[in-house]
């Protein structure tokens, strides 16, 4: 019997299946456990099943000398200092396939909303400004038929490339044209691409700038990709047309932040993986990987082993 420690309490019933082998700690509160917490919880454990939020970093790793393996409960890592945690030889899993269609679903979910302005739309309803139907009123941009710039080709990127054949668009892939290409005749850019110390504010203001006044941009990957001050500024000054973000940097954004005074922009809660379906099959992965680790067998989804 192994002990773990799992850093919030998971839909479905899959921690009951880590409860009935292991030792198992639950971190019960909604706010994820401040630094020190999580790294005196995770001290004894030999089985971390961490989230996004939480920073499992050097020091973490460091103060925990019997942990074998942390289960991420994401398909993204970069909360996870990946390098010490091969340093001490401890395996790390994640929880990709099981997200890809429901993050590609709110993907499009956001493309569409932000194209055809449907918080917009549905604020001014509840305001008591829908006077008539007009003919010019909250007009946006067709999705069928338009050109989408999908950078990141993997799971999710394909994913989305998917939906798009529905609505007929063409499809440019960052993998077989130059990244200035594609900004410069996508009408939509939707960011696919992990967070690393390449892809952090992949998305300047230069990059925005090559883009057409009439695009908008998606992101549900995660914020750092994208320059958030370059980005108020190119909302604010009209070099592109809107931006739909799933993801922020920080996580909350805080309410007063300036970003959100930008127009043409919707901001979700980091909201991809949400359903229920959708969190349940997370939990299983995370807690199958956990086990798997635990045993010494190889992980389901292991970071960096058959990717
Ligand atoms: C969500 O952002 C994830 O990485 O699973
Ligand atoms: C719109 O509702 C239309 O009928 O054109």
């Amino acid at each position: 019997m192994a002990r773990c420690f799992v850093t919030r309490r998971l839909p479905g019933s899959a921690l009951e299946r880590l409860a009935a082998e292991h030792e198992m700690d639950v971190w019960s509160e909604r706010l994820p456990p401040p630094p020190a917490e999580l790294r005196a919880r995770t001290a004894p454990a030999d089985g971390l099943l961490s989230l996004l939020t939480d920073p499992v970093d050097a020091d973490v790793i460091a103060s925990a000398p019997r942990l074998r393996v942390i289960s991420n409960y994401a398909v993204g890592v970069d909360n996870v200092d990946l390098a010490a945690a091969r340093e001490r030889g401890i395996r790390v899993g994640n929880t990709p396939d099981v997200l890809t269609d429901a993050t590609a679903d709110l993907a499009f979910a956001l493309l569409l909303a932000v194209a055809r302005r449907l918080p917009d739309g549905a604020n001014a309803v509840r305001a008591g400004e829908w006077l008539t139907w007009e003919p010019d009123w909250l007009l946006g941009h067709d999705v069928h038929r338009a050109t989408l710039g999908i950078v990141g080709m993997g799971r999710i990127g394909r994913a989305v490339a998917r939906r798009a054949e529905g609505f007929e668009m063409e499809v440019l892939s960052a993998h077989t044209l130059p990244l200035h290409e594609l900004l410069a005749r996508a009408d939509f850019v939707s960011l696919h691409v992990p967070l690393t110390p390449q892809t952090r504010h992949l998305i300047d203001a230069d990059a925005l700038r090559r883009m057409k006044p009439t695009a908008y941009l998606v992101n549900t990957a995660r914020g750092g990709i994208v320059d958030q001050d370059a980005l108020a500024r190119a909302l604010h000054e009209g070099w592109i047309a809107g931006a739909a973000l799933d993801v922020t940097d920080p996580e909350p954004v805080p309410a007063d932040h300036p970003l959100l005074e930008a127009p043409n922009l919707i901001v979700l809660p980091h909201l991809g993986s949400a359903t229920h379906a959708t969190r349940e099959r997370m939990a299983d992965l995370a807690v199958d990987n956990l086990l798997a680790g635990l045993a010494g067998k190889p992980l389901p989804h292991e970071v960096g082993v058959g990717d």
